[in-house]
């Protein structure tokens, strides 16, 4: 009898969840094949473009959609300006001087927009960005879900509570990507688009002269050639995330980390003694791995809390509220 009423709860909840589910609009990758059939191909063409100019473009790209997506959603939230309405999320410290790449954003809008006027939102356009990036450098491909619908909002203090930033310890990464629903495994994978693009002196100065035993000393020495001890002094400057092959996409960032030639804090305390050593272990012996992980977490980092259906609007101008 109380196994039966047991199952019978159970059922109602399965229920409830399933209809629940149901009723929220899915993205699928077919969301345009009616309304823009050229949509893929047009912002393809534009992100091409921009990375042959660039090169370390393809990084910014593939970030910008990050820091949109662990933002209120990946919703276009990051792309708003400063208006009587918009607290704009550029300015927090874990954008400011840093997230780039929204020019681009917009010529690909303004491309898309001259085939399907009103049609294509600019989330989608990040998420498209960001694979089509990853493949001109080498990186892995994957089949982008569409349908996402923009936001009318932005969020600086969810972006400063949510965004990580280069200090945190590996327990604070590890809660923070779980809170999004992705997982230690997509963490370390995601990590690994570090494998290219640029950080800023002010990002790694204290790891480089911390003198400690968790940096490779002749890396620390090398780094801090060109990142001068006394804040502010060349903060701005400049420093391969991965130091061994920078511009393309492969896994030596993880080759790094056994090295302990990480450039963060936050690179390192992948492998550290903790729970991630053997993932990172993984990755860096097996580069087809840490691919095809990296190709299902970013779908998955993508899926973070679309605004689907009725929900939210598509910008005619991504930085701002139509
Ligand atoms: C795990 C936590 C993470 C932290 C603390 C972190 C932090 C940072 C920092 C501090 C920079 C340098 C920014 C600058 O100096 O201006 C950076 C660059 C970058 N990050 Fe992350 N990141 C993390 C995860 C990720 C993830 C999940 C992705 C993508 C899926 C990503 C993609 C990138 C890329 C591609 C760059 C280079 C950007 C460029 O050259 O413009 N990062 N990150
Ligand atoms: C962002 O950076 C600029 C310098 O380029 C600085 O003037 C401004 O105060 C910073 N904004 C915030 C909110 O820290
Ligand atoms: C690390 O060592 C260098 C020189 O060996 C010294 O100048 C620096 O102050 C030390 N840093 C710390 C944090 O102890």
């Amino acid at each position: 009898m109380v196994t039966a009423a047991i199952f019978r709860a159970a059922a109602t909840v399965m229920l409830l969840v399933l209809s629940f589910s149901a009723c929220q609009a899915q993205l699928s990758s077919t969301f345009y094949g009616d309304t823009c059939p050229n949509a893929l191909g047009t912002i393809r063409t534009s992100i091409r473009s921009a990375i042959a100019r660039e090169r370390r473009m393809a990084a910014s790209l593939i970030r910008l959609h990050f820091h949109d997506c662990f933002v209120q959603g990946c919703d276009a939230s990051i792309l708003l300006d400063n208006s009587p309405s918009i607290t704009s999320e550029k300015f927090v410290t874990q954008n400011n001087n840093s997230v780039r790449g929204f020019e681009v954003i917009d010529e690909a809008k303004s491309a898309v927009e001259n085939v399907c006027p009103g049609v294509v939102s600019c989330a989608d356009i990040l998420a498209v960005a960001a694979r089509d990036a990853s493949e001109y450098v080498g990186g892995p491909s994957w089949t982008v879900k569409l349908g996402r619908k923009d936001s009318t909002t932005a969020s600086a203090s969810l972006a400063s509570r949510d965004l990580p930033r280069f200090a945190d310890g590996l327990q604070r990464l590890i809660d923070l990507f779980e809170s999004k629903g992705l997982s230690e495994r997509d963490m370390v994978a995601l990590s690994g688009s570090h494998t290219i693009g640029q950080a800023q002196c002010v990002t790694f100065r204290d790891r480089i002269y911390s003198n400690g035993s968790d940096i490779d000393a002749g890396f620390a020495s090398t780094r801090r050639r060109n990142c001068p001890a006394t804040f502010p002094n060349g903060n701005g400057n400049l420093a391969p995330l991965d130091l061994v092959t920078p511009n393309s996409f492969d896994n030596n960032y993880f080759r790094n980390l056994l090295q302990k030639k990480g450039l963060l804090q936050s690179d390192q305390v992948l492998f550290s003694g903790g729970s991630t050593d053997s993932i990172v272990n993984d990755y860096s012996r097996n580069p087809s791995t840490f691919r095809s992980d990296f190709a299902s977490a970013m779908i998955k980092m993508g899926d973070i809390e679309p605004l689907t259906g009725s929900a939210g609007i598509i910008r005619r101008i991504c930085s701002r509220v139509n």
